[in-house]
């Protein structure tokens, strides 16, 4: 595995693979990594002849009361798992490499952005999409794999990447889960004792929903009241949204009748964790 940590040795790179005629894939990631990042590595392979993934904390998507400070790492295990799924390269930039002193140039979305994830996160997304375009440079691939947990970050990097003409396809990758239906997430690792069980009813809350709709509820309030009274049974949990959106525009429904997403963010202390599901008739692949 190429270790690559300069943007023009990156370009560089991807051109000497593009002139041989190769494909490559890229799994933007921020590392401490687990099963759901391994997934779309794998994804990655069965889709194009090299794979890169990135590992960059990006400071630009925390906001100034969150964990960029805190946020796990573990470069050593990274790199050790990494090899193991035969990733082609890392890049992995310092953070000076990737914002330049006086950087002021960021990619906004001027809608979808500001609800949900946007509006509990204010700038979140502006520092997601700013990453991924300048990832998207720097790495020039023919496809970028990204994960069906972080729906709203998946939907918007779409939408960026068809209105900005980025001539990359975006796969997403289904979301992976602890044997009690927890998403599998770096944030994990800060529950601790009563906390992690009380977790897995965001899971257990987002099937109920799917259950009541594929018995034919349509009305969202109620799918969304079901909802809230299991999460809050869970007596460490508060609420930060639940929401029914439509999957081709990402605004809330109040009756459901194209494809939904049900949405859901829940804190336990200062963790905060986000899940969602697809509101199908059959099960999802
Ligand atoms: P990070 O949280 O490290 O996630 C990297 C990728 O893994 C994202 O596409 C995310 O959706 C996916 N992922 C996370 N948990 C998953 C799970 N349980 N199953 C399947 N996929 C999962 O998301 C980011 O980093 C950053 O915002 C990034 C896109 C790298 C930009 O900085």
């Amino acid at each position: 595995m190429q270790k690559i940590e300069s943007i023009q040795a990156m370009q560089q790179w991807a051109r000497s693979v593009q002139r041989d005629g190769k494909r490559i894939a890229l799994v933007p990631t921020m590392g401490f990594l687990h099963e759901g990042h391994l997934s779309l590595i794998r994804l990655a392979h069965e889709q194009a002849d090299r794979v890169v993934v990135s590992l960059f904390v990006n400071p630009k998507q925390f906001g100034p009361n969150e964990d960029y400070d805190r946020y796990p790492r573990d470069y050593a295990r990274d790199q050790q798992l990494l090899e193991a799924e035969q990733v082609d390269a890392l890049f992995c930039p310092s953070a000076e490499e990737m914002y330049t002193p006086g950087h002021s140039v960021y990619v906004e979305e001027d809608a979808v952005s500001r609800v949900l994830e946007g509006e509990s996160r204010p700038g979140h997304f502006r520092g997601v999409l700013t990453v991924v375009a300048k990832l998207f440079l720097a790495v020039q691939p023919d496809l970028a794999v990204f994960g069906r947990k972080d729906a709203q970050q998946l939907y918007l990097i779409r939408k960026m990447a068809r209105e900005l003409n980025f001539p990359i396809a975006i796969v997403a990758g289904p979301t992976v889960r602890e044997p009690d239906g927890l998403a599998l997430s770096s944030r994990n690792a800060y529950l601790a004792g009563t906390a992690r069980e009380q977790a897995a009813t965001l899971h257990r809350a987002l099937k109920e929903a799917l259950r009541l709709y594929r018995e034919g509820e349509r009305n969202a309030y109620r799918l969304r009241k079901v909802m809230m009274d299991m999460v809050l049974a869970a007596s460490e949990a508060e609420m930060d949204y639940i929401e029914i959106v439509d999957t081709a525009t990402f605004t809330p429904v109040t009756t459901v009748q194209g494809p939904a997403l049900a949405l859901l963010a829940v804190r336990f202390g200062s963790t905060r964790l986000i899940d969602n599901m697809e509101l199908t008739a059959e099960d999802a692949p």
